[in-house]
C-alpha cells in the first residue's frame, strides 16, 4: 500500500480522514557530551498530564538530563557546575 503524503506530514486515509503521522524529518535530537539533549524542529514537550511547556517559539530547546536543572525538563546549565559526565556514542552500522 502506498500513502501519498500531504504538507505537514498528514496521510489521507481510505475513510478520507486526515491522519498527522510524524515526520522523521520534523526535528532532530542532539545528545551532547556532558550535557542537555538540544532538541531542533517542531516539537511540542508535553508534561506527564499531557499539557504543553512554553519554549517561547524558540527552534532549539535543551533538555535536562542530568537531573540537576532548576528548571527541569529545561537545561540551566547545572550540569556544567555538578560535574555531569556522559559521552555516549551511536552504533554505526
Ligand atoms: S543537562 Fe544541563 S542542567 Fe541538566
Amino acid at each position: 500500500m502506498s500513502l501519498r503524503l500531504l504538507q505537514g506530514g498528514q496521510v489521507p486515509t481510505k475513510l478520507s480522514r486526515i491522519t498527522k503521522v510524524p515526520s522523521m524529518s520534523e526535528f532532530k535530537v542532539n545528545v551532547r557530551d556532558n550535557g542537555p539533549l538540544l532538541i531542533s524542529g517542531a516539537v511540542t514537550i508535553c508534561d506527564a498530564a499531557g499539557s504543553t511547556f512554553d519554549t517561547g517559539g524558540k527552534e532549539t530547546v535543551a533538555l535536562c538530563r542530568c537531573g540537576q536543572s532548576a528548571r527541569r525538563p529545561f537545561c540551566d546549565g547545572a550540569h556544567n557546575r555538578c560535574g555531569f559526565q556522559a559521552s555516549e556514542r551511536a552504533v554505526v552500522q
